[in-house]
């Protein structure tokens, strides 16, 4: 049966999953090895959150996502996966400082190439702009978040949306927040995504932009030490975005989502 809570967007099974990871916000902010993800539970070190729970999570809710994984330990994780009947989709993992991520938005974000319009702070707490957002993002094939966890409800955050001064229709997103708890060694560490823009304004930098102006939030008023991204190799332009907002590809880390062997992709 879907899940009609206020807040949850997408799929039934999009929405079960959102559900639990908003009913297991507290213990993912407390439980050594587990990581606040949003729309599915997640780790950042499997062996201490123990392979048992991520077992039971999968078995019960059908996904997690591995954050940080060093590269040289993926093959023992995609291992003890099949052992279960599941699979991993890896993406890249870009990070970088907060003064390169400063100084390379800054520059970016000082002469806006388009003429679209940031929303203001208070809109992006409106829940029929937060409902339109997690469309907007559906639509462009980004799997959405809360919008519990888009406001900020559930911790420091920032939504960028830039929107078409002709109509104020959307016409891009981005996303920042922190995932990880005090006990991972990337509890300072923002992470970023949920970039989308309206296909028509693909290629005139755009993306950038948007992208540019929630990493600058990330650290700036909310104080991150370092922002990563995610994407997946294939997707050139999201790589091409991130590399030029001033984050580099950490060939010793990869992040994805695990899911039963035969599962449909959860997010780009
Ligand atoms: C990824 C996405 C946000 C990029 O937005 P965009 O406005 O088209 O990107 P920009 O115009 O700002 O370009 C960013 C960089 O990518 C390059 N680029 C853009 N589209 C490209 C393409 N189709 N192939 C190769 N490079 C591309 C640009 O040339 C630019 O690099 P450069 O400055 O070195 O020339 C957009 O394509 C999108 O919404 N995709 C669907 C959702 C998605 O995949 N989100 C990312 C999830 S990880």
């Amino acid at each position: 049966m879907t899940d009609t809570s206020p807040g949850l967007y997408g799929s039934d099974g999009q929405r079960r999953l959102q559900a639990a990871a908003l009913a297991g916000a507290g213990a993912a902010r407390e439980i050594p090895g587990a990581v606040f993800a949003a729309r599915m539970a997640g780790t950042d070190d499997p062996d201490r959150l123990g392979w048992d729970r991520i077992a039971a999570t999968l078995r019960d809710e059908g996904a997690i996502t591995f954050r940080m994984i060093p590269t040289d330990a993926c093959p023992e994780v995609e291992r003890r996966l099949a052992e279960i009947g599941c699979v991993i989709t890896w993406w890249d993992v870009f990070d970088g400082p907060r003064d390169t991520v400063r100084a390379t938005c800054d520059a970016l974000l000082a002469s806006p190439g388009d003429d679209l319009v940031p929303a203001g702070p208070q809109a992006c707490t409106d829940p029929g702009l937060l409902e339109q957002v997690q469309a907007f993002m559906a639509g462009r094939g980004v799997a959405p978040y809360p919008a519990q966890v888009l406001s900020g409800q559930t911790g420091p955050a920032f939504l960028a949306v830039l929107t078409d001064p002709a109509d104020g229709s959307i016409a891009a997103t981005a996303f920042t927040y922190f995932p990880y708890n005090r006990h991972s060694p990337h509890h300072a560490t923002a992470w970023a995504g949920l970039v989308a823009v309206r296909d028509d304004m693909r290629g005139r930098g755009v993306g950038i932009r948007v992208n540019a102006l929630a990493l600058r939030q990330a650290v700036g008023d909310l104080g991150a030490d370092r922002v990563q991204e995610f994407a997946r190799t294939t997707n050139v332009a999201s790589c091409r975005m991130i590399e030029r907002c001033g984050l580099r590809l950490r060939a010793d880390l990869r992040s994805g989502i695990a899911q039963p062997a035969g599962a449909r992709s959860f997010t780009r």
